[in-house]
């Protein structure tokens, strides 16, 4: 927990005392199947997590946006000329991106002085950098009384991160940090942005993360590339079609298998593109399972989920792949996973609430012995998404 009173003493002693700052939260996400579907139209299936990004924020008094964070070092204090440029490579752009696409919103916004503070990993595949956006645009909206709704607040986020930062990431983890609700997964097509919340009902069950230790830079990891690839199968299926494809996950896999000759001189492309539909089919018998109550058959899914995103999507690494091994060994795991973006990060596992000490033990000990690095461990209560806090 951010210890919200701590952040209000160091807020007046960067910023001076003076008008009492307003408090907003935003959680990180962890997504529970349909990895790599939402740039596809696909479904997902996310629930917000009870770790993220507290922010403090009021109107600045000298014109000038100031920006500070509990995590970094790298204070900015810039002009409103400034604001409208990304600053190097910094967790700034996060706050600035929602401001740039906040002010095609309402050119004059005003300044702000932001104290932010996380207790998401970083980079790990937990969405810090959704919540870190959600939160400002969710403040600056309710601050300057813009209006905008929650939904227009996810799409915002998601071109913020698109144009300003620079991943062509989709739309699940901004509209996850938004739209959470309490012990509630939901079950978003990415396409219509419908979107169902389901219950959560893990009974003697619970969700536990392990972040592998291994960071990824999600903008210079392979992302992009992974985009391009299983576009250019979509380019390649759609010419081989006989019917209109919006996008990948409007192929069944039996159509999918009808339309192979396509690809036939590109497996790499097509191991992609199997990955895509594949999963997608996945995600509805996931949902399915999860609301019969069926959680051995929802570990199963989530299994297969990492075996395709290993092997067909190839976004795990050796590291990640020994941490899943030695979490399915652990007795009372139903199954494990890699979650969010991949190239390192985080996997979640479903598994018996009595067993997690000895799954913290044993795995621990199994994969620093395998791969020299040290696994943290967190229990993750599905939580609420955006929102003020009153102090
Ligand atoms: C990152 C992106 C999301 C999504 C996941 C992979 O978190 O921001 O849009 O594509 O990777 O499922």
């Amino acid at each position: 927990m951010i210890d919200l009173e701590a952040l209000q003493a160091q807020f007046y002693e960067r910023f001076g005392e003076g008008e009492a700052p307003r408090v907003f939260f935003s959680p990180g996400r962890v997504n529970l199947i349909g990895e790599h579907i939402d740039y596809h139209g696909g479904l997902v299936l996310p629930c917000g997590i009870d770790r993220g990004t507290a922010l403090m924020i009021r109107p600045s008094g000298d014109g000038t946006t100031k920006l500070a964070s509990t995590n970094f070092d790298l204070i900015a204090i810039l002009s409103a000329e400034q604001c409208r440029k990304k600053l190097g490579e910094y967790w700034v752009n996060y706050p600035l991106g929602a401001l740039s696409k906040l002010r095609e919103v309402q050119a004059d916004l005003g300044a702000f002085e932001c104290l932010f503070s996380g207790d998401i990993p970083n980079g790990t595949g937990l969405s810090s950098s959704a919540s870190v956006l959600v939160v400002m645009a969710y403040a600056v909206n309710e601050l300057a009384g813009l209006g905008l709704s929650r939904l227009g607040l996810v799409r915002l986020a998601q071109a913020a991160e698109n144009d300003f930062v620079g991943l062509q990431c989709g739309i699940m983890d901004q509209f996850a940090v938004t739209m959470a609700e309490p012990q509630h997964a939901m079950l978003l097509d990415c396409q219509s942005l419908q979107y169902e919340q389901q219950p959560l009902q893990l009974g003697e069950y619970c969700l536990l993360i392990a972040n592998s230790g291994q960071r990824r830079e999600l903008a210079e990891s392979g992302y992009n590339e992974r985009y391009a690839e299983s576009n250019a199968a979509l380019d390649r299926l759609r010419l081989a079609a006989s019917r209109e494809i919006n996008c990948l996950t409007d192929l069944s896999s039996q159509e999918f298998e009808a339309l192979a000759a396509a690809l036939v001189d590109e497996p790499v492309l097509a191991a992609r593109a199997r990955h895509v539909i594949e999963e997608n089919e996945r995600v509805k018998r996931a949902a399915n399972v999860l609301q019969a109550g069926d959680l051995q058959a929802f570990g199963v899914l989530m299994s297969e989920s990492h075996a395709s995103l290993r092997d067909l999507y190839a976004v795990s690494t050796t590291a990640i792949d020994a941490l899943v091994e030695e979490s399915m060994a652990v007795p009372g795991v139903l199954g494990s996973r890699i979650t969010g973006a991949g190239f390192g990060g985080c996997t979640v596992s479903l598994l018996r609430r009595d067993a997690v000490d000895t799954f913290c033990e044993q795995v621990s000990e199994r994969y620093r012995a395998r791969t020299g690095l040290e696994a943290e461990f967190l229990v993750v209560e599905p939580s609420r998404g955006v929102h003020e806090v009153q102090l």
